[in-house]
């Protein structure tokens, strides 16, 4: 569309999306699409992945160092005792259960939430960010298990927080190697650079809107199909081909209708995603300690037809699916999940907005009509 002729506006043309486009500096990750490398806070997520824990990750990000021994225990501790909700808010989660789709109810939950905290000063503001880390798991985990009427499990702050979680979801202990796999998942979605949902949340903070403020936003912008939705559409889409002879017709017939296929494709990355080689590695791991190889088989025949007909990378959403399905992960639950491993870079996204805080307010190029002539109503 040409600008109006007496635009006045001398407004380059608009990026779409945004795209390409660097909209500030962070310390916290590095993205190379490229390359195909992801690091946090100079550290490559290849050593992070197999090596540490989720709470190491949360150290690195709101330390920008990894923790020694004294340090982790103490991370552990805090978000740990963080597992707890207040009782309104259970009252509220069994209001909404089974009205409201999982994530809904969890962005209600974290608007809620900051009703019981008070507004602080930026040097009180790591405990505060914490503790919505640790009340997110609790979350997610209640809300599953109102709505399958069943009793909630209490938190136990002397585990980690994978190990709780996976407890308090499913009621009874997870095995070490589904303990190792939430902890890779959430090391892996901790942070990512100005994802569409980090940048939502900066964008609140910008405003020196709260914490809780901020981070609603990032929940509400995760939620979408293009974002943090596509795991969930992912294993439906697993899970509809069903065998490995039916994944050819299957993708060709969605090449045909120029549909979007979930778990593939990226706005960084030009080579597979970082994260996707460890993530299939430990589904893998996680199907064949169950002895049931046919949905993770049908994962990579998928792969394999996306690849053989167009140059797709394969994202994180596409693993992610089959090895949350794998911890009996219910898939609506697969973006709360997603929402419970990227609330370290949020609220570390939001600090550090906060430490060097400048509004964020780009500009429109008006395209509109211009000069238009006003009648009264009664000339109308
Ligand atoms: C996440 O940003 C982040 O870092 C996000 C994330 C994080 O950690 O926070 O990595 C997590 O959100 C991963 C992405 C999850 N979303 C999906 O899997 C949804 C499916 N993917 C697409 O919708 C798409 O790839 C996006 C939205 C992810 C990226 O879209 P872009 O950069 O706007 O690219 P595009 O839609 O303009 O596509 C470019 C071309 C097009 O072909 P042409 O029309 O030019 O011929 O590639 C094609 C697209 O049709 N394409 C796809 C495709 N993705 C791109 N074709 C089929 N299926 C796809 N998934």
């Amino acid at each position: 569309m040409s600008l109006p002729k007496d635009n006045k506006d001398s407004i380059p043309e608009p990026v779409k999306g945004l795209e390409g486009i660097v909209a500030a500096d962070t310390n916290l990750s590095s993205v190379n699409g490229e390359k195909g490398i992801l690091r946090y806070c100079g550290y490559n997520i290849d050593d992070l992945a197999f090596n540490t824990t989720f709470e190491e990750t949360i150290c690195l990000l709101y330390d920008n160092e990894l923790p020694n021994q004294e340090r982790l225990e103490e991370m552990t501790k805090k978000v740990g005792e963080a597992r707890v909700l207040p009782d309104e808010v259970i009252r509220i989660i069994t209001e909404l259960v089974g009205k409201t789709s999982p994530m809904s109810t969890l962005r209600t939950v974290v608007s809620v939430l900051g009703h019981y905290e008070k507004n602080v000063p930026l040097k009180e503001l790591p405990p505060k960010a914490l503790r919505l880390v640790g009340q997110i798991s609790t979350a997610v985990a209640i809300i599953h298990r109102l709505r399958k009427k069943l009793p909630i499990i209490e938190a136990d702050p002397s585990k980690g927080h994978a190990e709780d979680f996976l407890r308090m979801l499913h009621g009874k202990e997870p095995t070490k190697i589904q303990v190792d796999a939430l902890n890779l998942y959430l090391i892996l979605l901790a942070d990512h650079g100005f994802n569409a949902s980090t940048f939502s949340a900066r964008v609140t903070a910008g405003t020196l809107a709260n914490l809780h403020s901020a981070i609603t936003s990032a929940v509400g912008t995760l939620s979408g199909p293009l974002h943090g939705g596509a795991n969930e559409k992912a294993m439906d889409m697993i899970i509809e081909v069903g065998t490995k002879k039916n994944a050819s017709k299957y993708i060709q017939n969605a090449f045909d209708s120029k549909q979007k296929i979930m778990g593939f494709g990226h706005r960084v990355y030009k080579v597979d995603d970082a994260r996707k080689p460890h993530l299939k590695k430990m589904a893998k791991k996680l199907w064949e300690e169950k002895n049931e190889m046919k949905l993770f088989e049908v994962a990579e025949e998928i792969e394999k037809q996306v690849k053989d007909r167009k140059p797709i990378i394969t994202n994180v959403d596409f693993y992610s699916a089959p090895l949350l399905y794998g911890l009996d992960i219910p898939t609506d639950l697969f973006t709360p999940l997603f929402a419970m491993s990227r609330i370290a870079g949020w609220t570390a996204h939001v600090l550090e907005q906060y430490r060097n805080n400048r509004l964020i307010r780009p500009r429109a190029r008006y395209v509109g009509q211009i000069d238009r002539t006003f009648r009264p109503i009664e000339q109308r």
